[in-house]
């Protein structure tokens, strides 16, 4: 694996003739964004990932601070797992003096930023437009590779590259849980063990939301249901519970046909915010 600090410098080492495939990251990797690697590599001839923790996607500076940076770890375990590329840029890099960030931070994504991450952390998505543009911009990918954890996320991104006219497919992988069903985060580490031993009800509410929809169950009160048991935990503080429609992430109206159903959550575990989510098995629905 080889690893670049500049844009420049990545630029003229990338075989441009080759299928590339790109993961982005934040760093603080684990076996979810091994998964996004290992997903990259079929299909292409280059993997290049990338670790940058990207101050303009943060609305709490004390979240920014605490993020886990463990770039010697993240760089041994990418060479593991057959990442060719590694970038890892500073803000200055990704950020030159009088760099126009207008293109994607610009870009009006509507109700697709109206709810759940968009109200509750302002300018995060045009944070992560503005990063992931400029990522997609340097590296040229084929596709590039994201995680189901941040649902709402892929969404932006998939309405960024359209509203940009970009030609890059953009490639889902589904969420890693730990063995007890917490969906891998790098925020994870950052828990203390009792915290951790509370956030395994994030899933268990999540899975029983998804249980009572593909029942037929009506939404508001699986939602309300789910809200006040995670509640009830003293070390947990749930922002919401959503259940929307997967492509216009609109809150569900019961009886509504949609191609996906998903319930997704954020909830504070401490001093740690936490989100999830579920695809709802619609196949199962009565
Ligand atoms: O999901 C993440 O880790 C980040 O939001 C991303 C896509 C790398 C942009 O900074």
């Amino acid at each position: 694996m080889r690893t670049y600090q500049t844009a420049d410098s990545l630029r003229k080492a990338l075989p441009r003739h080759k299928s590339i495939a790109f993961v982005p990251t934040m760093g603080a990797l684990h076996a979810g964004h091994m998964a996004l690697i290992k997903a990259a590599r079929q299909g292409h001839e280059i993997v290049v990932a990338s670790i940058f923790v990207n101050p303009t996607q943060f609305n709490e500076s004390t979240d920014l601070d605490a993020y886990p940076r463990t770039p010697q770890e993240d760089a041994a375990l990418l060479k593991k797992h057959g990442c060719d590329f590694l970038y890892l840029p500073s803000v200055a890099d990704i950020y030159p003096t009088g760099f126009d960030t207008s293109a994607a931070a610009g870009i009006d994504f509507g109700p697709l930023t109206a709810t759940m991450e968009g109200a509750n952390r302002p300018g995060h998505f045009d944070g992560v437009a503005q990063v992931v543009s400029r990522l997609l911009a340097i590296v040229e990918p084929d596709t590039l590779v994201m995680g189901q954890k941040d649902y709402q996320q892929v969404a932006v991104v998939r309405a960024m590259v359209q509203r940009l006219d970009l030609t890059v497919r953009v490639l889902v992988v589904p969420t890693v849980r730990e063995p007890d069903g917490l969906a891998m985060s790098s925020r994870n580490r950052l828990l203390n063990p009792g915290e951790r031993r509370a956030a395994v009800l994030i899933n268990r509410q999540l899975s029983a939301v998804a249980a009572g929809l593909a029942a037929g169950w009506p939404t508001q009160p699986l939602e309300q249901f789910a809200l006040a048991a995670l509640g009830d935990h003293e070390l947990l503080d749930p922002e919401y519970v959503q259940i929307f429609d997967g492509d216009t992430l609109l809150p569900y109206v019961d009886g509504d046909n949609v191609r996906e159903l998903v319930v997704a959550t954020a909830v504070r575990c401490g001093q740690v915010r936490l989100i999830d989510n579920r695809i709802v098995d619609l196949l199962h629905n009565p």
